[in-house]
């Protein structure tokens, strides 16, 4: 039994990277399919990298604790899609599988709102929707995001094409 009671939604130290770099590459290796990443390539980071990747000025990172250890992970990134400091990009969002259905995933989600709301530089908070999947797609429009456009054949997964939803919320 797993029970979000006790999860607390913070940030990390960048003391903390180890507890960063173990749920990041815990996330690819649980959903390969979910992240533009791979085990391989993201194992190979130095400890000087995660560090970096923790506390990069374009970069928010929130995480879900359950006490023990860390259990999910949500981040943004600034000028993602190189269309300016503007935007910011939801990344690697992740709930570790035993503890989804809980409400923590939203937690993280609303969480990392309130959080880029603050900052007055961020007017546009954007990720990616694979068109197929429609829990994603209400899950992220009860947060209030818009579909805005489509990019065709934006991911490939065993050599098939699939659409992607660029959705948005508009964040002042
Ligand atoms: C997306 C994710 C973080 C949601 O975490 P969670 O803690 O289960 O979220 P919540 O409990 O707050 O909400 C769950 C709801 O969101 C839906 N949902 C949201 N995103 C989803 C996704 N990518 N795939 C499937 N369902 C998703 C669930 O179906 C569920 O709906 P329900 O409550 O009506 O049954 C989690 O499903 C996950 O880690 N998925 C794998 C990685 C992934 O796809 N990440 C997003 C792309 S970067």
């Amino acid at each position: 039994m797993t029970s979000s009671e006790n999860i607390v939604i913070r940030e990390l130290d960048f003391k903390e990277w180890e507890q960063f770099k173990n749920i990041r590459l815990y996330s690819i290796k649980e959903e390969p399919l979910a992240f533009g990443s791979t085990y391989d390539a993201e194992s190979q980071r130095t400890p000087e990298e995660w560090k970096n990747l923790l506390t990069a000025k374009e970069r928010n990172w929130l995480f879900a604790d359950n006490g023990n250890r860390l259990i999910g992970i949500i981040g943004t990134i600034q000028n993602f899609r190189n269309e300016g400091n503007h935007i910011a990009y939801i990344v690697a969002f992740f709930v570790g599988s035993a503890y989804r259905k809980q409400g923590i995933g939203k937690q993280l989600l609303e969480a990392i709102i309130q959080k880029l709301k603050k900052n007055p530089e961020i007017t546009s908070i954007r990720l990616g929707v694979t068109i197929t999947q429609k829990d994603a797609l209400k899950f992220y429009e009860d947060s209030g995001f818009k579909k805005i456009y489509i990019r065709k054949n934006e991911v490939k997964v065993f050599d098939r094409y699939y659409d992607e939803y660029e959705m948005e919320l508009v964040a002042y």
